[in-house]
C-alpha cells in the first residue's frame, strides 16, 4: 500500500521536475534576440539553434523506447540534434548557418515530442517498465538534470553574446559588501567520502559511483575563492608573461589565443570591467575571479599554492571535527537563500563573504553556489564504475585526461545537483565556465 502512495508520489514528482527544467530552459532561450539563434558565441561549441533542438532529441532517443509503437516524427533530427561537441587539441566546428534547418521546423519537432513523451510517461504502465535493469524513474532523471545542466551550460554560451544581442530579464542587484578578512583555514587530516553509494535512493550519474574513502591528510585551504581584486594582483605583476608560472600546454594556448586576461574582464580607457550577463560593471573586487583551470593552477603557483585535490575539496566542504561527514558545508538544512543563490535565482556572482551561514565546519566559506571550484583531479572513473547503458558516453567518453574536476556549483546550479557527490568537468583550457578556485597549502 505504502509502496504504491510512493510510486504515486515518485512519478508526480519527477513530471514536476521535468516541467520545471523545461520552463527554465526555454525561459533561457527567450533572452536571446530572434535574429541571433544561428550565432556561435562559443567556438568550441554548436550554434545556439542546435540546442534548441537537442534537449528535445535528446529525451527522445532516451525514452522513445518506452513507448509502446514509438512513432517516427524526423528520424533525421533525431539524428542531427544527438549529441553536443566539446573537440580536444583544436578542430573547431566550421559548419554555417545555412546548414542548419529553419527555426519553425524544430519547433514543430519539438513540439510533437513532447506531445508523445507526456503521453507516454504519464501512463502508469511506464512506470511500472524497467529499462536495461534501471527503473523508469532513473530515465527521467536524467532527461531533467541532463535539461538542467544546459540550463546552466547554455547560460554560459549566452554570457558570450554581445549585449546587443540580448534581451535583459532581470538585473543583478548588489550585494552590500562587508569588509574581507582573507587568509587560510586550518583542515586537520581524516577521512572524506566521496561517491554514492549504489543502496542510496537519490538519483546519480554514473561517474558518481561507488562510494568511497579517502584518507587526507592534514593542509590549509583559503577561507574564500580568490576574489577579483587578488587576481588582479596576478595581472598586474606581469604573470600572463611569466613562462615559469604556466605549464607547456597552458602557454601554448594562451600564446595562440592571445589570451592575457579573464574572458570575463574587459579593459577600457585603463580601467578594469567585468562582463556580468546583461552589463558591464567596474571590476568587483570582493567577487570571485572566473577563470580557466590553466590560469588558476598559474596563480596557485605564483602564491606558492596548488588547487586542492577532489578529495581535499571533499574534507574540507563536508569533513568535521568529530570525525562525521555532511550533507552540505553548512550541515544537512536543504540549500536555499540562507546559503546563497543558485537554482537560477541570480545571474552574476556575489562578494565571496556573502553567506557567512553557508561555512563549513572548518570554517571553508561560499563553497556553493558562486562559482563551481577548479580542481587539481583530472577527471577519472571512480573504482566500480560503470557507464549507464542507456547513456554510455556520458561520462566516459571524457576520461581522457583531457577534463579535470570542479566542485560546488554556480548561481545558476540547479539546487538538485548541488549534492556531495556531484562530479562537474571541463577541458582545462576553456575559460567560459562559471568556475573559480581556491588553494591550499599542504
Ligand atoms: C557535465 C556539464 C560537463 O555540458 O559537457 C550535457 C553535461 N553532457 N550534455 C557538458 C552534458 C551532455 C556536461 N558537463
Amino acid at each position: 500500500m505504502f509502496a504504491a502512495q510512493d510510486d504515486v508520489q515518485v512519478r508526480h514528482e519527477s513530471l514536476a521536475a521535468l516541467g520545471e527544467a523545461r520552463v527554465q530552459a526555454d525561459k533561457l532561450f527567450a533572452l536571446v534576440r530572434s535574429d541571433s539563434l544561428y550565432e556561435r558565441p562559443i567556438p568550441e561549441r554548436h550554434r545556439i539553434l542546435f540546442y534548441i533542438g537537442h534537449l528535445e532529441a535528446f529525451d527522445w532517443n532516451l525514452l522513445r523506447g518506452s513507448i509502446p509503437h514509438p512513432p517516427s516524427f524526423h528520424p533525421e533530427f533525431d539524428q542531427l540534434f544527438a549529441f553536443g561537441i566539446d573537440p580536444v587539441g583544436g578542430g573547431l566546428p566550421t559548419d554555417q548557418p545555412e546548414d542548419w534547418p529553419a527555426l519553425a521546423e524544430v519547433h514543430r519537432y519539438n513540439h510533437r515530442i513532447r506531445e508523445a513523451l507526456d503521453a507516454a510517461i504519464e501512463r502508469p504502465a511506464f512506470w511500472k517498465s524497467t529499462f536495461d535493469g534501471f527503473p523508469a524513474g532513473t530515465l527521467v532523471n536524467v532527461a531533467v538534470e541532463h535539461r538542467l545542466m544546459h540550463a546552466e551550460t547554455l547560460a554560459y554560451m549566452f554570457h558570450q553574446l554581445p549585449l546587443e544581442r540580448k534581451i535583459r530579464q532581470g538585473n543583478t542587484p548588489a550585494h552590500t559588501a562587508q569588509p574581507l578578512a582573507l587568509g587560510m583555514v586550518e583542515v586537520p587530516g581524516g577521512v572524506a567520502t566521496l561517491g554514492l553509494s549504489r543502496d542510496s535512493p537519490v538519483f546519480g550519474w554514473d561517474n558518481e559511483y561507488d562510494v568511497h574513502m579517502v584518507s587526507v591528510p592534514a593542509f590549509a585551504m583559503d577561507r574564500y575563492k580568490v576574489t577579483n581584486g587578488q587576481y588582479l594582483e596576478f595581472v598586474d605583476a606581469g604573470c600572463y608573461g611569466n613562462r615559469s608560472l604556466w605549464s607547456e600546454a597552458a602557454w601554448n594556448w594562451k600564446t595562440e589565443q592571445h589570451i592575457s586576461q579573464p574572458a570575463f574582464w574587459k579593459r577600457r580607457n585603463g580601467r578594469w570591467y567585468c562582463r556580468t550577463m546583461f552589463d558591464e560593471l567596474p571590476l568587483p573586487f570582493d567577487w570571485p575571479v572566473y577563470v580557466s583551470h590553466a590560469e588558476a593552477a598559474a596563480y596557485a603557483r605564483w602564491a606558492g599554492k596548488k588547487l586542492p585535490t577532489e578529495a581535499q575539496w571533499h574534507r574540507a566542504a563536508y569533513g568535521t571535527p568529530t570525525g562525521s561527514e555532511r550533507h552540505y558545508p553548512w550541515g544537512s538544512e536543504t540549500p536555499d537563500r540562507a546559503h546563497g543563490y543558485f537554482d537560477f535565482k541570480r545571474w552574476d556572482p556575489t562578494p565571496v563573504n556573502a553567506f557567512p551561514r553557508a561555512a563549513s565546519a572548518f570554517g571553508v566559506a561560499g563553497l556553493m553556489g558562486n562559482g563551481w571550484e577548479w580542481t587539481s583531479s583530472v577527471f577519472e572513473a571512480f573504482e566500480g564504475f560503470q557507464p549507464f547503458p542507456f547513456y554510455p558516453g556520458y561520462s566516459a567518453n571524457f576520461f581522457d585526461g583531457q577534463h579535470y574536476v570542479l566542485k560546488g556549483g554556480s548561481t545558476r546550479t540547479a539546487s538538485c545537483m548541488l549534492r556531495r557527490s556531484f562530479r562537474n568537468w571541463f577541458q582545462p583550457h576553456y575559460p567560459y565556465v562559471y568556475a573559480g578556485f581556491r588553494c591550499v597549502a599542504e
